[in-house]
């Protein structure tokens, strides 16, 4: 018997395949009853703190809304406002917050910071600790992915799903959407590519366990430097290419690299190479234009706004179980 009340949502890691189902059960139980406007009282008179370093649009409405919708508050917190600003420590933070409320969430990307964050927020939490994204993961976007591929393709095996990037910096190093994203789709069997510039390697370790979860679960993990060959019939492409990064007054090597990744565009003309049903999706925002041309993600293959709105359904499911469940 699994027991999800109090369970800290840091990495997809610590969830087997059975919580991970057990969370796309409730996020499609609680998607209907949306869209039925039937009540979900699930979290009544609970409150959650939600610490954000970053700005946020897509993870910030969703857990502000879903707590709402789930009959509690959730309580915004932007830490420049906070005393965390002025150093107070990540364990003090916790033990009175979680003495507050029934659930901690936090948005901390700093690199080499950021997870160790949430980790030490975990330690000192009374309550269960939501990872909002930090320099490593983003489990809550991973979770509302999963959850798009299954509602447009019907199924999860089998699937050549193609995750895809050149970042125009190397400097903050955003991995933690592929990395989350291999966390989780070899959990389910898929045919994962992993297509990237040299230079943009994930760290050794997390290939290691996706390759060892792939050969666990009948699927594959394959690694091109050869965008084209991560298209090929593709049934999904998640492609991205952060133009907009280049911007960072410290990241010196931007715009070389931006200039050099220039041709890592999805474009129409690279679709055409993917399976005539292959659904595009990205995480957003999108940096239309360096990235993406409109005409993809504005087409009729692109589910990047139902990807979103996915994004509320997933992370209520993980508040419902996280916070209230079974104790
Ligand atoms: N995808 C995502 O996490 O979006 P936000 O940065 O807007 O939250």
């Amino acid at each position: 018997q699994t027991e999800f009340r109090n369970k800290d949502f840091i990495t997809l890691e610590d969830w087997s395949r059975g919580e991970i189902d057990t969370l796309l059960e409730v996020s499609k139980d609680l998607k209907q009853k949306f869209a039925m406007d039937a009540d979900t009282p699930y979290l009544k008179n609970k409150t959650a703190f939600l610490m954000f370093f970053e700005e946020s649009t897509r993870t910030r409405n969703s857990m502000e809304a879903g707590l709402a919708q789930l009959g509690g508050h959730a309580n915004f917190l932007d830490t420049s406002t906070m005393q965390v600003s002025h150093g107070e420590e990540a364990k003090d933070t916790a033990i009175v917050l979680s003495s507050f409320g029934h659930g901690l969430a936090c948005r901390n990307c700093d690199w080499d910071i950021g997870n160790d964050y949430l980790t030490t927020l975990a330690e000192y939490s009374r309550v269960p600790v939501m990872n909002l994204q930090c320099d490593l993961y983003h489990p809550m976007q991973a979770l509302a992915d999963l959850l798009t591929i299954e509602e447009k393709k019907n199924n999860l095996e089998n699937l050549k799903v193609s995750v895809i990037w050149a970042y125009a910096t190397t400097h903050k190093k955003p991995i933690s959407v592929p990395v989350s994203q291999v966390q989780l789709f070899p959990k389910y069997g898929m045919d994962v590519t992993l297509a990237y510039p040299e230079g943009f390697k994930l760290p050794d370790w997390v290939i290691e366990r996706a390759e060892a979860s792939a050969k666990k679960n009948n699927g594959s993990l394959t690694i091109t430097h050869d965008m084209e060959q991560a298209y090929e019939d593709a049934d999904v492409v998640i492609p991205k290419n952060w133009g907009n990064w280049v911007t960072d007054p410290h990241d010196e090597e931007g715009s070389d690299l931006l200039e050099a990744n220039q041709d890592w565009k999805c474009t129409e003309e690279m679709m055409n190479m993917a399976d005539d049903d292959v659904i595009y999706m990205h995480a957003l925002p999108a940096d239309r234009g360096n990235e993406v041309e409109d005409s993809v993600i504005d087409g009729e293959h692109s589910v990047v706004f139902d990807e979103a709105e996915n994004r509320l359904h997933t992370a209520k499911a993980v508040m419902t179980l996280t916070m209230g469940g079974r104790g």
